[in-house]
């Protein structure tokens, strides 16, 4: 199996935990596209929508505690972007229930990926691989 549609290598991090879950990311949007065009797509579409929506919220803790750790100091900006991700997808979701879901709703999360990984993902590697880790604990 190759990778997934909108996937290139351009967009690999070099942090090996983000680059699988970017993969990861992609191979679910796929997900998307053949539910959208499966047989029984109400429940394919909603439950693809689900595993998105679940993995989008694990990856989007994982990379916000990575640069709360090195104080990555465009974080702010960056957790907006992944807001803003997160309520479109929502959005997707509850117009899903009650109008057909179109290739052209994969099309636009495949381009958010794209967009996100190629311009703010990339943004935090070289702080990153440079920065310390703080020391400072919550508890
Ligand atoms: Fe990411
Ligand atoms: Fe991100």
């Amino acid at each position: 199996m190759g990778p997934a549609p909108g996937w290139t290598d351009k967009l690999l991090t070099g942090i090996d935990e983000i680059d699988q879950q970017h993969q990861v990311l992609f191979d679910v949007a796929a997900r998307l596209d053949l539910a959208v065009t499966s047989e029984e797509k109400w429940s394919a579409v909603h439950f693809a929508l689900v595993e998105l929506t679940n993995f989008v919220n694990i990856h989007f803790a994982v990379e916000e505690a990575l640069m709360r750790l090195h104080r990555y100091p465009e974080l702010d900006a960056h957790i907006a972007d992944h807001r803003k991700f997160s309520r479109e997808l929502a959005e997707i979701k509850a117009h899903s229930i009650q109008d057909d879901v179109s290739a052209k709703m994969t099309d636009l999360v495949r381009n958010w990926l794209v967009e996100h990984i190629g311009k703010f993902d990339r943004d935090y590697v070289p702080h990153l691989r440079t920065a310390p880790v703080s020391k400072t604990k919550k508890d």
